[in-house]
């Protein structure tokens, strides 16, 4: 099966006034109680009130993101006005903005219609740019275009809906006002690559299979890129990480992608747990909903989509990748619960729980880390249900030893709606790792999971600035809309962007002109 391809959609400025642009659809923004931004008030004029007495009879509910379509409405010159709620003015803010375009994103993918103009980004958010508006807003309707479609997998064809989106604005078409259609459209592009590689059964996105994934990513981009073999990993020493997939018949791989865009300063290291699927090995997990553990390599996922986003952006960064990848097992081969393995750092494991097998991949790549001399070094991963029970959905775990960098990325969060939440990783912790029979445990039991699974990895963290993210809430939902969320790509990319640039979001910063 070849990589599946997402083609997303296609996004270009215009200054046109949005009653006279010709387009499929025409997407206007209402806050609650009728009031209307400056291009929606234009387009009200000209229909000589209709849009504000559709509001008025109630058509539209006030909640942010709801949606009245409205066809043919004299004196427009779009053949339907999709009109969507704001929410209340005075709450109006990043949040409404997102609920706003990603309820007008689903609308459009469903639409008959094949081009759309929308005025969303157009509508001041307190405290925020012109050019964050433009950024976001082009992130997320290109975002809601995404569909995966693995060629070889049986299902029903659907046609798609708008192809091409014109964002209007008010303000001038600048250089700037373009790149940042651009980045939200490169980040876009990133998250797509994560949902893909998350998406693919395990059947499919296999070790080998994320291997050949960097092979051409790397040749689609200048990324360096390397794929240690189980005898080089052996060399290495990686003990705790081979551990993972010895019962596999897919062989373990550590891959290694470099880009370089900075030139002689220090390389940001990504850490990506690239477990492409876990039964739990030995300690085997329970039946119910084991086929959502093909979502465990979304760690990695996220690092190959922020690799592309930031190789398609020709940040002036250096970025290296690092993805242990596996499969974890049971089987004849399979660690058993007790086994004592030796990791790259010298420090022995006793594995206690074979179901925790994410950390000790992660634990030899963070030691690997250490010979690029890293800026900071920041991993991913899907690592415990106990960060799911204590932060849902909405959060991502964040564990830092370095203040200042998990500010960064708690802001690059709140900026790109890709929040995260910081964990505390007090010594005391510490104490629950204590082994017998090796200098730690992989398990420290029920209380507090998430925190001792980053303790865990704080030992092999050997003097550099890290930070730990534990998606395993935020990097899929299940039931109907199962799927991979793309997350953490967007805080990941924006804090990248933000380094690159070296400014900052929000008031006061550069781009909040
Ligand atoms: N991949 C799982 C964590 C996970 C759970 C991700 C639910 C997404 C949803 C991880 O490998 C795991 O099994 N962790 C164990 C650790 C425990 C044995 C210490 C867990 O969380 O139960
Ligand atoms: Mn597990
Ligand atoms: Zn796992």
């Amino acid at each position: 099966m070849a990589t599946p391809k997402n083609d997303l959609i296609e996004i270009d400025l215009e200054t046109t006034s949005p009653e006279k642009v010709r387009a499929g659809v025409l997407v206007l923004g209402a806050f609650a109680g009728g009031a209307l931004p400056p291009s929606s008030q234009k387009v009200d004029d000209a229909s000589k009130g209709k849009l504000s007495a559709a509001i008025k009879r109630g058509d539209l509910e006030e909640k942010a993101g709801s949606i009245l379509l409205l066809p043919d409405l004299a004196g427009v010159e779009a053949e339907r006005v999709l009109l969507v709620s704001l929410g209340k003015r005075s709450e109006f803010g990043d949040k409404a903005f997102r609920d706003a375009l990603a309820a007008a994103a689903k609308a459009l993918v469903n639409s008959t219609a094949k081009d759309a103009a929308v005025t969303l980004a157009d509508t001041d958010i307190p405290g925020r740019s012109q050019v964050f508006r433009l950024q976001h807003a082009s992130r997320i309707l290109a975002d809601g275009a995404y569909c995966f479609d693995a060629p070889g997998v049986r299902r029903a064809k659907k046609e798609r809906g708008v192809q091409t989106i014109a964002l209007l604005t008010s303000g001038k078409v600048t250089d700037e006002a373009k790149a940042a259609v651009r980045r939200g459209l490169a980040i876009a592009e990133g998250m797509a690559l994560a949902k893909d590689l998350g998406n693919l059964p395990g059947n499919v996105c296999n070790p080998p299979y994320l291997a050949d994934t960097a092979r051409a990513l790397g040749k689609e981009f200048k990324l360096d890129v390397e794929v240690l073999e189980r005898e080089d990993m052996k060399k290495l020493g990686m003990g705790a990480a081979l551990s993972v997939g010895q019962a596999s018949a897919q062989p373990c791989k550590f891959i290694v992608m470099e880009y370089k865009g900075g030139g002689k300063t220090k390389p940001i290291v990504l850490v990506g747990k690239g477990v492409t699927f876990d039964t739990g090995g030995i300690s085997l997990k329970p039946g119910a909903n084991m086929d959502e553990m093909k979502f465990d390599m979304c760690g990695a996922a996220s690092v190959f989509g922020a690799m592309k986003t930031i190789a398609r952006l020709d940040l002036p960064l250096n970025v290296v990748a690092l993805i242990p990848a596996a499969e974890n097992m049971p089987g004849g081969k399979a660690s058993r619960p007790g086994d004592v393995v030796t990791s790259m750092s010298g420090q022995t494991i006793e594995i206690l729980n074979t179901d925790a097998e994410g950390r000790l991949g992660l634990a030899d790549a963070l030691t690997y880390a250490k010979r690029f001399e890293p800026a900071c070094v920041i991993d991913v991963a899907t690592l415990t249900g106990a960060c799911v029970i204590a932060l849902g959905s909405v959060t991502s775990g964040l564990f830092a030893n370095d203040d200042e960098l998990a500010e960064q990325l708690l802001e690059s969060g709140e900026d790109s709606g890709d929040r995260g939440w910081r964990l505390p990783m007090f010594d005391e912790y510490q104490d629950l790792l204590k082994s017998n029979f090796a200098d730690m445990s992989n398990l420290g039991g029920r209380p507090a999971g998430a925190i001792t699974a980053a303790c865990f990895l704080k030992r092999f963290v050997d003097g550099y600035r890290w930070a730990h993210l534990d998606i395993a809430g935020t990097n899929a939902v299940a039931g109907d809309a199962k799927g991979a969320t793309g997350r953490p790509v967007p805080m990941l990319t924006e804090f990248l962007i933000g380094l690159a640039e070296k400014r900052a979001w929000g008031a006061g910063g550069a781009r909040a002109a």
